[in-house]
């Protein structure tokens, strides 16, 4: 027996001829035979091993050959089988053909033929398997590109919630998370235009925190919706999502609006939810046929969801810095409190520093940031002793040098607080010189920052203007004429000129904050 024999399943109720045949095809050679009584047992063998060809006799007892012929391809439609019957008629001929026999032999069977017909059937065999792999190979590669496509829409996908998550995760103020969201919004799903509507509880209204429009919705600026009224508005009342996509009339989408109404093809509406709470939706307008769809809605929740965590955020590290900068501010108002000559002075070097910068065109940004920093300028004397801090006397060179550590005990105090670069340089720098004899760096010139080289001027102003214990406060004029005495020297000379404008140019607002009754000012 060899392992490229064929195999052939002989199945009839004679054993003469199961026998005759068996022996046939044993002489040929490179068979396999196995015999089968009847169709109950013909079924049972096929089911236990592979075969290469079936010879059935047609008629046999329990089962017939064309009901055995049925059974085998509905088990193994590749199996060719030979149907052999003593009364040969057309009639049985076409039946069995047609119940898939692939070939038709009269008994008793001409062992020749039977040879012939045999090769014929198992070529034909041979050519239907290659074929059916073919088909089955072209199919594993269609599923093959089918799961490619799969796996690209997948990664696309992926990298796109990867950009969301990035994009909004990081973001640390309101001011910056609205308009992103909607940008990202418009982007993600292709719509013309798209809005944020904050939920605001206490009026029952959505009113619009950032919005985009490319110009076909109208201008989306202006809307205000009362919650439950008009589409956008009972989703925020329901809290569930709405996907449209057919024209809209605008008093559909909100009932009430003010400013243009809102007009839209196509609309899709997300609630954003904050611990089970609608805190507002988002809508994107307008997008092109066949409009929004279900992997929308799914791309706007997980922008939503991305995004309420970092309201959370933004409200959790808002209240924490506005602790801190309360703590701050207690702090100051401790060390003046300390000391009757210096009380108001950071806030009036504040006021008096935010005029200057203004004046010299710094940026708004810069200017936002000056108040607090210029506020804690002095916030290092927390760690000067008491009995320096409120000496009555002048300082000794040894006690003199403690306080001049002050700008350098201040920063290392706000070091990890969050304070920008540049807040931080406005407290450690508030004490060098423009000629560079100043502390604690000995910077010069524009290597001393902007804002510090503004304060350096402001504070010498007020100090000068105050009573100290160690004499009387100096006339606005002495105080100036100081100023331009030290100009380049001490100060810049930019600074001081731009300040003594400010002085002449308010007058009124300079008396009231320094606390002065009267003054020359015709500086
Ligand atoms: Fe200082």
């Amino acid at each position: 027996m060899e392992a490229n024999d064929l195999k052939i399943i002989i199945v009839d109720d004679e054993p003469n001829i199961r026998e005759t045949l068996k022996e046939f095809f044993q002489q040929l050679g490179g068979f396999q035979v196995t015999t089968a009584h009847d169709g109950i047992e013909a079924l049972k063998r096929i089911s236990q091993d592979s075969f290469d060809c079936a010879l059935i006799d047609l008629q046999m007892p329990r089962m017939n050959g064309v009901e055995l012929l049925e059974k085998i391809h509905n088990y193994d439609n590749t199996l060719p089988v030979i149907i052999m019957t003593g009364h040969a008629s057309l009639e049985v001929a076409i039946e069995t053909v047609r119940f898939g026999a692939s070939y038709f032999l009269n008994k008793p069977v001409r062992l020749g033929q039977l040879k012939n017909v045999l090769d014929k059937v198992l070529r034909e065999r041979r050519l239907l398997i290659d074929n059916l792999r073919l088909k089955d190979q072209l199919k594993q590669k269609e599923a093959i590109e089918d799961l490619n496509k799969q796996l690209n829409q997948k990664v696309k996908e992926q990298s796109i919630l990867f950009n969301v998550a990035e994009s909004v995760g990081g973001l640390l103020s309101s001011e910056d998370l609205y308009p992103q969201m909607v940008a990202l919004a418009s982007d993600l799903v292709g719509a013309d235009s798209s809005l944020f509507l904050y939920y605001d509880h206490d009026q029952d209204l959505l009113l619009p925190l950032a919005t985009k429009s490319n110009g076909n919705s109208g201008t989306l600026d202006g809307i205000y919706i009362p919650v439950g009224t008009g589409i956008l508005g009972r989703s925020a009342f329901n809290g569930h999502p709405i996907i449209l996509n057919s024209p809209l009339e605008p008093e559909l989408i909100a009932e009430s609006y003010s400013g243009e109404p809102v007009m839209s093809d196509s609309l899709i509406s997300v609630p954003m939810k904050i611990r089970d709470e609608t805190f507002g939706i988002l809508v994107a307008l307008d997008k092109k046929k066949p409009g929004f769809q279900e992997d929308d809605l799914f791309l706007l929740q997980f922008l939503l969801n991305k995004a309420a965590l970092a309201v959370e955020n933004i409200a959790l590290y808002e209240s924490v810095m506005q602790n801190l900068r309360d703590t701050m501010r207690s702090l100051v108002k401790a060390i003046e409190a300390k000391d009757a000559y210096t009380e108001q002075h950071s806030s009036r070097v504040t006021e008096l520093s935010v005029k200057v910068a203004q004046k010299m065109g710094l940026s708004e940004d810069e200017v936002v940031s000056l108040p607090f920093s210029c506020f804690l300028h002095d916030i290092g004397k927390i760690g000067i002793a008491d009995h320096i801090l409120t000496k009555p006397g002048r300082l000794t060179d040894e006690e003199f040098a403690i306080m001049r550590s002050h700008p350098v005990i201040g920063e290392r105090i706000v070091r990890n607080l969050g304070l920008l670069p540049r807040e931080k340089e406005i407290i450690r720098s508030h004490h060098e010189s423009y000629d560079g004899s100043g502390y604690p760096d000995g910077l010069k010139g524009t290597e001393i920052p902007l804002m510090a080289r503004i304060i350096t001027v402001t504070d010498a102003f007020d100090a000068m203007t105050s009573d100290r214990p160690y004499r009387k406060a100096l006339s606005v004029q002495t105080a100036v004429d100081e100023l331009r005495n030290k100009t380049w020297i001490q100060f810049d000379g930019d600074v001081v000129e731009v300040f003594i404008q400010i002085l002449q140019d308010e007058k009124e607002f300079i008396l009231d904050l320094m606390g002065i009754e009267t003054a020359d000012l015709e500086v």
